[in-house]
Formats: C-alpha cells, sequence, structure tokens
C-alpha cells in the first residue's frame, strides 16, 4: 500500500452526510472509493445501495480493499426493542443479548458489517439525554449487558462467527467517562480521579473487550484536561497496552476535528497526530489525518510503524468479518421487514423491562372483563414510542399504540380515549370504572444533544394526572420517558405507577401485557429518580461523607442534606414491586473470613439467601448482591452492586439464589495511573435483598 492508501484506510466518511457538521460528503466518499482512499463509510445501508458503493471500491480501485459500512445500530434496526436504558431495567442480560441477536441478522442482511453499540457509558446524570442509550448509574449492571449485548452481535470472544450471515461487529463507546458531563450538559468537561475512571467509568470496557468487542469508540468528553481523542493514558496505555485491545479505535463523529474547539490542538495537522499518536486508529468524517498525514510522517512527527498498526487493525477486522471473501450482501435475502418472531422478542423485552413504581389497594392487574376503561394523555395513542435512535425501522414501522392494544386486551370493555384536553380527559375518567393515563417525554426529548434542566413531566401532564385524580375514581398512571424524571407529590398518592420507557415498536401490546397481567412486571430502576433537580448528582453508589444524614435525627444540622427537601431519593437503584409479594432471607456466608491471599489464588464466599413468593400469583424478583468496605485505603461507596439474579416464582415456591465474591468483587483500583487493584483486610459488609436500600446483612472479612 502507498502511504496514501494507508491514510484512505484509516479514513471514515458518511454517505448520506444530513446528519452533522461534515454534512453532504457522498461525492467525496465515492470519488475517495474509487481512489481507493478510504476503509470505512458510515450510515450507509440497503443491500442494493450498499453493494454499489462497494463494487465502486472492489472493482475500480487499484488495491480492490472492500469497504467497512457501520451504522448506529442501538436497539433494533427494523425492530425497534426497548431503548437501552429500559432493557437494563429487566436486569436479565438475555434482554440485550436478544436486540443484539435480531438487530445484527437484519443489519446484515441490509449491508451493514458493523455497528457503533453497544453504549456502556456509567453515568450519575439524569439531566444527560443520552442516559437512554446507557444502562445507568451501575459499572456492574452495565458491565454484564456490555458483554451480552457484543455477544448478541458478534458471537464468541474469538471472532470466529464475525463472518456468519447474522452476525455484525460491535463498537464499545463511548471511551470514557462520557456519563460524567458536568451539569449533564452534553459533550462537556469531565475530571475524574484515576480511581473513580478505574472503580466506575473503565468496567464495562474492560468486560466488552474480555469478551472480544472488535472496536472501540473514543468519546466527545475531556478526561482531566485532555480529551478523550487525543488521551494516550486511556487509549494507549490502558486500553491497549495494559488490556491487550486487538481491534481498533474508532474517532466519534469529527471528534479528532474538535480537538482544536477543544483548545488541545493548534489546527489540523496537530488534531491528527495528537489522535494518531495516542492511539486513535481511524477518523469518523473529519480528515485531519489523512489530510496532514503525509507531511506528519516526512517532519518525523507520526511513525509508519504506528500507521501500519492503526492500517493492520482496520484490515484485520475485514478480513474477520469475510469481507475479502465476500464483500457483497444477498439482495433477494434482505429481511425487509421486522418477522413475527423479532416482534414477538422485542414485546417480551419490553413487558420484562417495565418497572411498576406503586400499586396501592390492587389497582393492577387491570380485569379483561372490565366494563369500562378510559385511555387518556400524551402519549395515549402515540405510535411514535420506538425511543431515540431506533434504527431505521423507526419511520417505517409504527410502534402499537397503547390506546389500540388496551381495546385488544379488553375487548368487552367500553374503551374511551382523549388525549391532553383536560376537560374531555376529566368526563372520560369520571365516566369508566378505571383510567390509564399516559405521560412521560417524547423520545425526541432523551438521545444526544437532548438535555433538560428540568426533568419533570412536561407542561401540563402534572395537572392532567391531579384532574383525572379529582374524579375519585380508580387510575394508572404510565410512564414512557428516556431518563429518570423527577416525579411531583402526585405519586404518593397516585394508587397505581408503571413506568414502561420508551418500548420499542410493540410499545402499546407490552404495556397491555403488563397492565393486564399476562405479564407479571418485575423490572428494577437501573438508575436513581431524584425528588428534584437540585438533588442531582444522586446516585445509589456514593461515598459516605464524614458527616452522613442520619433518619433517626432529621434535625441534626451540621450534617449532609438539603434544608427543604426530604433526604434520599424518590425511588432508589434497584426498586421495583410485582403483583405478588416476596420474602427474603438474610444472607449466608459460606465463610466468615477469608484470607487475602486465598482471594489472590481465586478463592471466593458462597453467599445463598431464599426467596419465596409469598403473594397469590406467579411474579419475577430480582435479588440483588451489595457489597460495602467499611474502611478502605480509597474509601468505598456505601454499596456496590455484584450480583443479581431475576427469578420466577409460583405462589408459595421458594428457591435458593447463590452467588460468589472473589478478590473482583472485594477489591478496588487505587488512583495508581499504572493501574493497581487491591483487596485490603478487614470488614467487609455484605447485602442481600430486593432494592439497593436493602438492610439484609452479613459481615465478611478478609484476613
Ligand atoms: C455519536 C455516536 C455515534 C456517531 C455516529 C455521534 O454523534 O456520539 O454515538 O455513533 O455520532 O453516528
Amino acid at each position: 500500500m502507498t502511504v496514501q492508501e494507508k491514510l484512505g484506510q484509516i479514513q471514515q466518511l458518511t454517505w448520506t452526510g444530513d446528519t452533522g457538521p461534515g454534512g453532504g460528503q457522498t461525492e467525496q466518499t465515492e470519488a475517495a472509493a474509487r481512489a481507493g482512499l478510504l476503509g470505512s463509510v458510515l450510515n450507509i445501508h440497503g443491500a442494493r445501495s450498499s453493494n454499489s458503493l462497494q463494487r465502486i471500491a472492489v472493482e475500480e480501485s487499484r488495491l480492490g480493499i472492500p469497504l467497512l459500512f457501520g451504522l448506529d445500530v442501538i436497539h433494533g434496526f427494523w425492530t425497534a426493542f426497548p431503548i437501552p436504558l429500559a432493557q437494563a431495567s429487566s436486569f436479565d442480560p438475555e434482554v440485550a443479548r436478544l436486540d443484539a441477536e435480531v438487530s445484527a441478522k437484519e443489519a446484515r442482511s441490509e449491508g451493514v458489517r458493523w455497528t457503533f453499540s453497544p453504549m456502556m457509558d456509567v453515568t450519575h446524570e439524569p439531566r444527560w439525554g443520552r442516559i437512554a442509550e446507557s444502562c445507568g448509574e451501575d459499572p456492574y449492571l452495565s458491565a454484564a449487558f456490555a458483554v451480552a449485548k457484543v455477544q448478541g452481535y458478534q458471537g464468541p470472544a474469538d471472532g470466529s462467527e464475525l463472518s456468519r450471515t447474522d452476525r455484525i461487529a460491535a463498537c464499545a463507546k463511548h471511551f470514557v467517562a462520557y456519563g460524567g458531563a458536568e451539569g449533564g450538559r452534553d459533550y462537556n468537561t469531565v475530571d475524574v480521579s484515576e480511581q473513580r475512571l478505574r472503580n466506575l467509568y473503565l468496567p464495562p470496557f474492560k468486560a466488552a473487550v474480555d469478551a472480544g468487542v472488535a472496536t472501540v469508540m473514543a468519546a466527545f468528553n475531556t478526561i482531566g484536561g485532555v480529551p478523550a481523542h487525543g488521551n494516550a493514558h486511556t487509549m494507549n496505555s490502558v486500553l491497549k497496552e495494559e488490556w491487550g485491545f486487538k481491534g481498533f479505535v474508532v474517532s466519534d463523529y469529527t471528534g479528532v476535528e474538535e480537538l482544536i474547539a477543544h483548545g488541545f490542538a493548534e489546527d489540523g495537522a496537530d488534531a491528527g497526530r495528537l489522535a494518531l499518536n495516542s492511539g486513535l486508529d481511524m477518523e469518523m468524517v473529519s480528515t485531519n489525518v489523512a489530510d496532514h498525514g503525509e507531511a506528519l510522517l516526512s517532519d518525523g512527527q507520526i511513525t509508519m510503524e504506528r500507521l501500519d498498526d492503526a492500517v493492520t487493525r482496520i484490515l484485520q477486522l475485514k478480513f474477520d468479518l469475510g469481507l475479502f471473501d465476500n464483500p457483497y450482501s444477498g439482495e433477494s435475502a434482505a429481511v425487509a421487514e421486522p418477522t413475527a418472531a423479532a416482534r414477538a422478542a422485542s414485546r417480551a423485552s419490553a413487558a420484562r423491562s417495565m418497572v411498576l413504581l406503586r400499586n396501592e389497594g390492587s389497582v393492577l392487574p387491570l380485569s379483561p372483563a372490565a366494563g369500562s376503561i378510559a385511555v387518556v394523555g400524551p402519549f395515549a395513542d402515540s405510535t411514535r414510542l420506538h425511543g431515540t435512535w431506533a434504527g431505521p425501522g423507526a419511520s417505517r414501522f409504527p410502534s402499537v399504540g397503547i390506546l389500540d392494544a388496551v381495546r385488544e386486551a379488553a375487548p368487552g370493555a367500553k374503551v374511551t380515549h382523549a388525549g391532553q384536553d383536560l376537560t374531555l380527559a376529566v368526563a372520560a375518567a369520571a365516566a369508566a370504572e378505571v383510567t390509564v393515563v399516559v405521560v412521560g417525554e417524547d423520545p425526541g426529548l432523551s438521545g444526544e444533544a437532548a438535555v433538560r434542566s428540568d426533568i419533570g413531566l412536561p407542561a401540563g401532564q402534572e395537572e392532567l394526572i391531579a384532574a383525572v385524580a379529582a374524579t375519585g375514581k380508580p387510575f394508572v398512571v404510565v410512564l414512557v420517558n428516556g431518563r429518570p424524571l423527577v416525579l411531583g407529590d402526585w405519586v404518593d398518592s397516585a394508587p397505581a405507577v408503571l413506568e414502561v420507557w420508551h418500548p420499542g415498536i410493540e410499545a402499546g401490546h407490552a404495556v397491555a401485557d403488563v397492565l393486564f397481567g399476562a405479564v407479571a412486571p418485575g423490572g428494577k430502576l437501573p438508575v436513581t429518580f431524584p425528588r428534584a433537580v437540585g438533588q442531582i448528582p444522586l446516585y445509589y453508589n456514593h461515598e459516605s461523607t464524614g458527616r452522613p444524614y442520619n433518619p433517626a435525627k432529621p434535625e441534626e444540622k451540621f450534617v449532609s442534606k438539603y434544608l427543604d427537601l426530604a433526604d434520599g431519593p424518590r425511588f432508589p437503584f434497584g426498586y421495583g414491586l410485582s403483583y405478588t409479594t416476596f420474602a427474603v432471607s438474610r444472607p449466608q456466608l459460606s465463610r466468615e473470613s477469608i484470607a487475602r491471599d486465598a482471594l489472590e489464588r481465586g478463592e471466593t464466599v458462597e453467599v445463598s439467601l431464599t426467596v419465596t413468593n409469598t403473594g397469590e400469583q406467579a411474579g419475577d424478583e430480582v435479588v440483588q448482591l451489595y457489597v460495602h468496605d467499611v474502611a478502605a485505603g480509597i474509601a468505598q461507596p456505601v454499596r456496590r452492586l455484584r450480583g443479581f439474579e431475576r427469578v420466577t416464582l409460583e405462589p408459595g415456591r421458594s428457591t435458593t439464589v447463590s452467588f460468589r465474591l472473589g478478590a473482583q468483587d472485594l477489591g478496588f483500583w487505587t488512583n495508581d495511573p499504572a493501574g493497581t487493584f487491591i483487596v485490603e483486610r478487614g470488614r467487609i459488609d455484605v447485602y442481600t435483598g430486593t432494592s439497593s436500600t436493602t438492610r439484609d446483612c452479613s459481615p465478611l472479612t478478609v484476613v
């Protein structure tokens, strides 16, 4: 390869060119493909159009190297699954695996070989719109979902299935700490200690790399003043050297160019130099490395060795994907719409992702034999509940409306409807046996560059709930949203509240499945719901202050609290109810102490507990395991999730759930930039229960 061909190979251009600052690249893209000066194209899909662009690269360019087509397939291609935050609420990584498998099949048949997913940014910021794409505030949960998604897209870690026609390459993004954006403002500054980087933000990425993720995407933020796109510590030292990552790192959209706006690079040449030398391998949309690479090489500012390394990593993936043998997609084999099986998978996933926040007096489940049901609110008949970044299917295939699905589920009932008009809604509610009030956020209010400073229900919706409540008739609030919301005090008196997030293409069916009890709700919150915006950031895995708030002494003055707000969240991490009730025993440990060197040799402590369905109906419970190192060289979070299992139990039945705690669970990363993980001697409190506020605890001592 000539130097220009190498520089071209590490360049990605967009096809439609209508989505960002680098817009309108279509002609440039085709010309670059013809000249053999292009490695990858994003935003192209459709077997026919991707094949015709591929033909230019393969048949007309000097070396005939095939292009790699990438697309954001985030929670579905044709078949929109629930948003990733919803999926995390299922506390069942199989949901994410299923989404990835269905997505891979559909996308691959339309020429896509690479998705920019999974997003695995842990975040404590509900104002940040991209929380919808994330798995919330916990690194352990996020890692479990990241692994399931990588496996669902790619197959096994050795890459042996990448060339199959139902597999695509995955991309772990955004590397790293993007979820730490100050004020929740997208793309904003992040300044974290090394220990927080390693204990909070990096674990999902490490897990994804261990699962064989083919690529990693750099993040838009700075980390301690150094933009992620020019960050040699995170890309070179941690990702490539420490973790031995063999795939390639792609920039985010114009992320290399943005090194200039960050105040980190002087000009395009400087940006290209900094990015490549820091470990970035492919530039998306902006063209700084390609434009200045030759001059940088001849000045000795970048090396041929580094350039060859980047090219090799990219070509290796093209070989692994089978692109050299089979660069085209079968045009007749395209899966042109959601299949019945894919819809069923999405519907089951959405129902599994719903979280019952309240159910006083057992309003839910609704009876399919109800005589009359009113379905009101701005999203009652919406067919646009796919969620942010739902793939090309979202514009072709409407989501199932909740109103229609309620009519289907209760064919004998008189089902009436009113939107957000208060008078009509009140009349409908007053005349019905029960009312379903569907409120929340339009999907456009979450996702990239969709940040809100006020995360309450949008204007008029609380008034609607209050007006329905004033009728004195039973009602259920169904929340459709892409982030945790600050819910008003109405929550404390609403008979029932069901969090359904943005449920995907089968939205209405899945909501009706849960409302009428065909599916028992069993999801749990993967994020804290604050009481007020002023409390943010508020998250369960926080450290203790020297003066923690004591609920037994609310009058204490010099403690960490707000004068004007009750302590703690509205709903905590890990919380969620069921239509039945469960009893869980205290955790039993297989031993009370364990030697540090035994842990280092790989020995573990078994933690077990019994969970019993004490109610009248079958249901799901998510048993959760947390640890707290009570005195550590680096103060540890008051709770850290280290295990979870979702179980289904018939009434009266019990099961024993066991977890294993090893060095990974009991130790932590220090502030050593070279990466030191230690397990200290001392007491660790081991908690089990059904939310992060559990008090069931058994002590374990590391000796
Ligand atoms: C987003 C990425 C995405 C890329 C390509 C960027 O704006 O931050 O998550 O993969 O665009 O569409």
